[in-house]
């Protein structure tokens, strides 16, 4: 058996532990929350509201970066106020926080039922990637692209030096063969 002096070590040990353990309790529950955006700066990033305090007041949390691809691909998809994204923190260090974004709300619905389309939507602007299609949609102006065709719906501006159709100019500078004075019907345009 133990002596006590043995028993009082192994007394100590166990209150460490139950200790520790609690710490470990405390930061794995820190280490994920989710909240909603509340302050939002094109440098700094983000703050989340995690609700009120006794007071009332919003906790917020510290600033936290841009949840985005920085490499050679780049993206720049910034998160609206309101919306519902998680805030990953390493134990120990709440400065190394990170987001998460969180999907859907009530308030910010999917944009797309479908599970075979890639879709990008801001404001009345909604760009779709499917298999042998994009589509680009701005307001009521529409541009379809498949494997045969672009087609464009909406008034089109070309202000580019020119408008070719298989090398024959189509824009102001072209001119027609076979051209009489008469109600006759012109050639083609001159390549
Ligand atoms: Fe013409």
């Amino acid at each position: 058996m133990f002596s006590a002096e043995e028993f009082a070590d192994l007394v100590a040990i166990v209150v460490d532990l139950k200790r520790e353990v609690a710490q470990l309790k405390r930061e794995i529950a820190g280490m994920a929350k989710v909240g909603s955006v509340e302050e939002a700066d094109a440098k700094k990033g983000y703050r989340l509201n995690f609700g009120s305090d006794e007071n009332g007041q919003p906790k917020l949390s510290p600033w936290l970066p841009h949840p985005e691809a920085g490499g050679k691909a780049k993206s720049w998809f910034p998160l609206s106020k309101g919306q519902v994204v998680a805030m990953m923190t390493p134990p120990g260090d709440p400065r190394q926080g990170f987001l998460l974004r969180e999907g859907f709300t009530d308030r910010f619905t999917p944009p797309s039922q479908n599970l075979d389309e890639n879709v990008f939507e801001y404001g009345d602007v909604r760009f779709e990637i499917r298999e042998g299609l994009v589509h680009l949609k701005v307001g009521a102006t529409k541009i379809t692209v498949t494997g045969d065709k672009i087609a464009i719906k909406g008034s089109t501006d070309f202000e580019g030096d020119y408008v070719r159709h298989k090398s024959t100019p189509i824009d102001k500078t072209h001119v027609h063969r076979n051209v009489q004075p008469g109600s006759g019907v012109t050639g083609a345009p001159r390549p």
